[in-house]
């Protein structure tokens, strides 16, 4: 496992580009399986998640290919419908691939899911969509197989928002006979992003971004060069990273809309900023105030992935805040480890008090999963000394080269 070393004191400063989403092109990945030829996504992000995805589409006879950031993903031939333990346990969103394949071939085989450790993370609704649209499945020693017949339109109402199940939905509607309706779906843009990237296939999907969805069955689908849109949870990262290092950061491109959660804490905490062409130009050097209370919601609340890296601007602001997740029950790993560099954090159950502090102190600490990885870096940003950070293979896992876009901001930071 790889280390990132990184000197705290500067403030940074210039422009950072905001790369491709991951939670946007895994489940577009997914939707290749769906068509029998190619589906080109451009601005994709080469990150470790990315990778991943692409070993479980060749293992099931997908073809991929890269040319920098554009990805081809060729389905014409798929070879069966089983995905191996390695990968599946690797990652949750693989899970994503079992509506396309059950919809494609009519069969999965796949280990439970794994993923960042940020809680339970059942899939007890995925598989109730699955077994209410027809689906017989069964579970031994902890694999899933599972079998459906030609799939009919059908109507479904998700007991609770999950963004993961709303896209394994829409997957498993969009080639069967007549019109499928999801109710109560998640309306997280990257949603509507995998809906808008299957119709520009030929699928027919209505309401995006609105809780009720409806996908009129198509027999086929087409190629398509589809655009991954920028990342609002890297954008929201380097944000942060503006703000504990009170900078004036560029970043570009966003999609302002998808940002406003954020924003708005950024705003309470003294930040400045103005969205112009596509661009967000942030000024931290007022950054400084505690947030009295904040809690995580599903869209268009704040995100949840942008939990661990509030918690670690909160942990050098002036005063006390509460910061509350209400989505993931196990969400405040990092806490521990920030705590060891001098932030004075309690966890009560959900919620987490942050006392704000002058400074924070550089040592070594250990990343546990994504974004609470991303948020170490951050409060090493603003520590005085050395800080490293152990186990940055984590972090890879949705940021391409955050040493170089911090480093190219100022920062004095390198991979070991
Ligand atoms: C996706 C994102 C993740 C983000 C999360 C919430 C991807 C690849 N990941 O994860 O970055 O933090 O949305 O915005 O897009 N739940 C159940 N049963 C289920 C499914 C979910 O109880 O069958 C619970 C989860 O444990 C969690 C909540 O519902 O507490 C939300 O999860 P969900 O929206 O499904 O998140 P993911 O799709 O896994």
């Amino acid at each position: 496992m790889g280390n990132i070393h990184l000197t705290g004191g500067t403030s940074l400063e210039g422009s950072v580009g905001i790369q491709g989403s991951k939670n946007a092109v895994l489940p577009m990945m997914a939707a290749a399986l769906l068509h029998k030829g190619v589906t080109t996504l451009t601005n994709c992000p080469l990150i470790r998640d990315v990778f991943c995805m692409v070993d479980i589409l060749r293992s099931l006879g997908g073809m991929v290919t890269w040319e920098e950031h554009t990805m081809h993903i060729d389905c014409s031939h798929l070879r069966r419908g089983k995905i191996p333990e390695e990968y599946a346990v690797r990652m949750r969103s693989s899970i994503t691939c079992m509506g396309s394949l059950l919809a494609r071939i009519g069969m999965c085989e796949m280990p439970y899911p794994g993923g960042c450790m940020i809680g339970q993370r059942p899939i007890d609704v995925h598989l109730d969509l699955f077994r209410h649209m027809g689906t017989q499945i069964v579970e031994r020693e902890g694999v899933l197989y599972s079998v459906c017949g030609r799939c009919h339109g059908f109507t479904y109402k998700f007991p609770r928002r999950s963004v993961g199940a709303t896209e394994n939905g829409v997957l498993a509607a969009v080639l069967c006979d007549g019109v499928t309706r999801l109710e109560n779906c998640a309306t997280e843009p990257e949603v509507g992003w995998m809906c808008r990237c299957i119709n520009s296939m030929g699928g027919k999907i209505e309401g995006i971004g609105s809780k009720i969805l409806q996908i009129t069955g198509v027999p086929g689908l087409h190629d398509t060069t589809f655009a991954v849109p920028p990342d609002r949870i890297v954008a929201g990262t380097y944000l942060c990273a503006g703000a504990i290092s009170r900078g004036k950061v560029v970043l570009e491109p966003v999609i302002m809309e998808e940002m406003q959660a954020i924003l708005a804490v950024y705003k309470k905490m003294g930040g400045q900023y103005e969205g112009k062409g596509g661009k967000l130009f942030t000024n931290s050097a007022h950054v400084h105030l505690a947030v009295p209370f904040l809690e995580t919601a599903v869209y268009p609340g704040l995100p949840t992935d942008l939990q661990s890296p509030l918690l670690s601007v909160l942990s050098v602001a002036s005063g006390v805040s509460i910061l509350r997740e209400t989505v993931f029950e196990n969400r405040f790993l990092a806490a521990e480890q920030l705590q060891k560099m001098g932030a004075c954090i309690r966890i009560y159950d959900r919620e987490a008090k942050v006392t704000g502090k002058e400074t924070l102190t550089g040592c070594e600490v250990v990343a546990q999963e994504l974004r609470g990885g991303a948020a170490l870096v951050l409060a090493g940003l603003v520590a005085s000394g050395e800080t490293v950070i152990r186990n940055a293979e984590y972090i890879e896992r949705g940021y391409e080269d955050i040493c170089r876009d911090l480093g190219n901001l100022g920062a004095r930071i390198h991979k070991e």
